[in-house]
């Protein structure tokens, strides 16, 4: 039976106390919804999963639209039996409907697939956890056979049900046809006027159809986001499960406390990673690479040995074996430094390859140039790639050596193991192998005297 993932998220999430809806606040770079739809995918590849939304749909669709999902409003927000009723007509009788809460970001595809094994086909099962502070939740009501037979909801339970630690963390997994004819059924008289999901247990103890449970692996996966503090806790949680599995890999963080991915890291051997290092989008990383303290790498790929140190931001750049970039480096999207390459303290690179060996190590900026290998850039170069409408390109041969303070007015060529002088303004190529300079011939003047003063 396939399944079919439906996902709620109608609620109004008051207590962000913000203009963006819930479940479009961020945890780990990307909105809380969005965690939650990728794993449904894992769950069901093929089967667009459903989401029930309420309040601001056309932010959502902005913001989720370049997933394949099923768009569902529910106009009011009467419950969660109100909410999945939304979905069924979406829904093939012949598939089972896995239901998800869009606001919980932190579940994972292996306690679902944990749920979906001791669920039998013709079943009703839920996830239900141990927590230490139950208040909210739903309470998991067992009988002496330790059955599962109804949820009772915090404000409609008395003091007994209350001390209840087993709680409902609103995952099920039932086939769509008792769904289509339980829900229709259920009633809202209870102490919120809502039309409770949870109601449907009952009615399937009625029709003797078994209740399964399965507990997640860690109870931070059935926290919901409500407010900015939870939200802030759960990236924590996220990012230390992030830390873990690096360590596990062979990384050394020198404080998985502090320590951020928002995106996809792959890290290869013998790395060590400093304090507030923040990797974005996807980063892949070579063997025994260092990266300095208070660092952004982000879609960025290091060969092995490189060397990052502190106070860089790294973006959108191929780095290979050996390179040594920063402290304070800024490379930009479309670079490419080839092995051995040095970039020293404030130099920006942007949409350039260096090619091995050469180093631009003082105060440049470098952008949209070619320099060869073994190039050595001067102190305070600049390319002045933009004329202001177009960019232009500098190409630097292999050998060049650039003296300090130059700038290179693009498009300009320097010839192969070219020199050019210190301070010179290099408006046409330069032909290899010589040396060429701009700047006029120093004078001295004799018998000058300083003023005084009057
Ligand atoms: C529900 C459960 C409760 C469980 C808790 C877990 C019911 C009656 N109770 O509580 O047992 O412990 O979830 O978080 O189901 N939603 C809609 N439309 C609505 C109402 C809710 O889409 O009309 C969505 C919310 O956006 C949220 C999810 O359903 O994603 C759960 O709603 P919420 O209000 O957080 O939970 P409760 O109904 O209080
Ligand atoms: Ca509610």
């Amino acid at each position: 039976m396939t399944i079919q993932v439906v996902m709620l998220a109608a609620g109004q999430g008051k207590r962000m106390f913000s203009h963006t809806p819930k479940v479009l606040h961020h945890l780990a770079g990307k909105p809380i919804l969005e965690h939650v739809i990728e794993t449904a995918l894992t769950i069901s590849p093929h089967q667009k999963p459903i989401l029930i939304f309420g309040h601001q749909g056309e932010k959502l669709q902005n913001k989720l639209n370049h997933h394949s999902i099923k768009w569902v409003e529910q106009k009011e927000q009467l419950g969660t039996g109100h909410a999945l009723l939304q979905a069924l007509p979406f829904v093939s009788d012949e598939s089972r409907v896995l239901i998800l809460c869009g606001d919980v970001p932190l579940i994972s595809s292996a306690t679902l697939q944990k749920l979906i094994d001791v669920t039998p086909e013709n079943a009703l099962g839920m996830l239900t956890a141990h927590v230490q502070n139950p208040h909210g939740y739903g309470r998991i009501k067992r009988d002496k056979n330790n059955q599962v037979y109804k949820i009772v909801e915090e404000k409609d339970a008395n003091d007994e049900e209350r001390a209840i630690k087993e709680i409902n963390p609103g995952v099920y997994l039932l086939s769509a046809k008792y769904l289509k004819k339980w829900l229709p059924e259920i009633k809202n008289h209870n102490a919120q006027k809502e039309y409770y999901l949870t109601d449907i247990l009952p009615l399937a103890v009625q029709e003797n159809i078994s209740i399964h449970t399965a507990e997640p692996a860690i109870t931070d996966e059935i926290l919901g986001v409500n407010d900015r503090l939870q939200l802030a806790h759960l990236e924590r949680s996220y990012q230390r499960q992030m830390a873990e599995k690096l360590m596990r890999q062979g990384v050394t963080l020198i404080d998985p406390e502090r320590f951020d991915v928002r995106g996809e890291i792959q890290v290869g051997r013998d790395v060590v990673i400093d304090i507030n290092v923040i990797f974005e989008g996807r980063v892949v990383i070579g063997d025994e690479c260092v990266i300095g303290a208070n660092t952004i790498l982000r879609n960025t790929e290091l060969g092995n040995q490189v060397e990052i140190k502190s106070h860089s931001v790294i973006d959108g750049a191929k780095i290979a074996d050996g390179c040594l970039v920063g402290p304070f480096a800024r490379i930009r999207p479309d670079t490419q430094l080839q092995e051995q390459v040095h970039i020293g303290n404030f130099v920006e690179i942007k949409k350039s390859v260096i090619a091995r060996n050469s180093k631009v190590n003082h105060l440049s900026y470098i952008g949209d140039t070619e320099i060869g290998k073994y190039v050595n850039v001067g102190a305070g170069t600049i390319t002045c790639n933009y004329d202001g409408v177009n960019k232009h390109k500098t190409i630097i041969g292999d050998y060049a050596f650039i003296g300090s303070a130059t700038q290179l007015v693009a498009p300009v060529n320097i010839g192969e193991g070219a020199t050019i002088g210190a301070g010179s303004t290099i408006t046409q190529n330069a032909p290899a192998n010589t040396l060429t300079l701009s700047r006029n011939r120093q004078v001295t003047i004799d018998g000058w005297a300083r003023p005084v003063k009057k």
